[in-house]
């Protein structure tokens, strides 16, 4: 199961969940595989290929409950049974409600023993954006910052290139590829124009790029507007913007193929980030990765709509009171009030190091 667990990591499959998949047969392995990206075939159809003949009789470990419907690929549990595989281990049950227990109920009822619950912290914390949209319909939302040891993630002249080293960066790379969207606030579009795309080797899909801008002051010549003009359909730009935004700035906007989309405004006049949050959950968007700024980072925790922290440090001091900061906003008045995270984890990437955690709101 540590094995599938490690191969389903390499998928980039928003809106499905990460699987991986590996055969045994004698305590060996006939065969293994994962699944790339949503629309190409499942972890056990690339397992059950490679181990051909061998499958039958073997003992096969998911990472999730097999799918039982017929969908984009037809169902898994056929697969699995017409292969003649012993037994089935899975790590955790899809809460989706076209799966949930229904995969297992499907494979036992063809005489396949069937086992749940191996490695489900890990398999379960793989996929937690999927089943955290299928738990509550909304995307799960991650904020990420990278800033030096003296909590700066600019100078105060506002350069920002670069705080940390190549591999945090790879990192954030490979942490866009697999969300749903990746979400920036237009003070950063104007500050550091951003491309906000995945940049690694083969990727198979982009996330949905998404700016948050209530006026539409991005400009119709930033370099994340030119990218969605070239190839509107693998690197799609949607800017959140109010029903206050200039229809001129917007028609601009839209002859360059970038999706405008208005919002209602909250108390301050500024994008409703419940309403993008609906709007993307509609979308099946089931996780967003909100790369700042600090505006927009205290907006996401001031609605409470957070789940979960991943800031990255490097070893370096900028100083400066008006440089800026990961949250900005007016922040909390007293230490009592200051959000503390759970379940924190420390990763090292050379020299910097990441920080990632959740928030819980009272509301389990
Ligand atoms: N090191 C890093 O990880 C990193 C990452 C990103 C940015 N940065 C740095 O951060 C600085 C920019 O940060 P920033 O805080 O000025 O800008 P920001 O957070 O990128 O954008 C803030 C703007 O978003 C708009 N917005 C719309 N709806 C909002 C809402 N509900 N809540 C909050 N904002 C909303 C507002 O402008 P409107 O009212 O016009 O809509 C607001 O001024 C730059 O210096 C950049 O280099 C660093």
């Amino acid at each position: 199961m540590r094995q599938a667990l490690r191969l389903a990591r390499k998928g980039f499959t928003p809106p499905n969940p990460r699987v991986g998949c590996v055969l045994v047969r004698e305590g060996e392995v006939v065969g293994e595989g994962y699944c790339p990206a949503a629309g190409q075939p499942h972890a056990e159809v690339f397992a059950l290929r490679a181990a051909g003949e061998r499958a039958r009789g073997a003992i096969a470990y998911v990472t999730l409950e097999p799918h039982c419907f017929h969908g984009k690929t037809p169902p898994c549990t056929d697969a699995l049974i017409a292969a003649g595989v012993a037994r089935v281990v899975i790590a955790i049950l899809d809460n989706n409600p076209r799966v949930s227990g229904k995969g297992v109920a499907q494979l036992k009822a063809a005489g396949i023993e069937t086992v749940v619950g191996l490695r489900a912290t890990e398999a379960r914390r793989l996929n937690e954006d999927f089943l955290h949209f299928h738990e509550t319909g909304t995307p799960f939302i991650t904020l990420k910052a990278a800033m030096t040891l003296d909590g700066k993630t600019a100078t105060h002249t506002g350069e920002s290139y670069w705080i940390t080293g190549d591999s945090a960066r790879r990192h954030v790379h490979l942490m866009r590829a697999q969300s749903g969207a990746v979400v920036a606030g237009v003070g950063t579009v104007l500050k550091d124009a951003p491309m906000l795309t995945a940049r690694l080797p083969n990727l198979p899909r982009q996330p949905l790029r998404v700016i948050v801008d209530s006026h539409l002051r991005t400009p119709s010549t930033a370099k994340c507007v030119q990218l969605a003009e070239l190839a509107p359909e693998s690197v799609p730009l949607l800017i959140a913007t109010t029903e206050s935004a200039d229809p001129q700035r917007e028609a601009l906007l839209r002859e360059k193929r970038v999706e405008v989309a208005r919002l209602p405004a909250n108390a301050q006049g500024r994008v409703d980030l419940k309403a993008l949050v609906q709007l993307l959950a509609e979308r099946e968007t089931i996780s967003l990765f909100v790369e700042g700024g600090g505006e927009l980072h205290a907006g996401f925790l001031q609605a409470q709509l957070a789940h979960k922290v991943f800031f990255f440090i490097a070893p370096k001091l900028l100083g400066g009171a008006n440089a800026p900061t990961p949250i900005e906003g007016q922040g909390f008045a007293t230490m009592g009030e200051a959000l503390s995270l759970k379940d924190v984890k420390i990763h090292r990437f050379h020299q910097d190091i990441g920080v990632e955690g959740y928030l819980s709101w009272g509301d389990g």
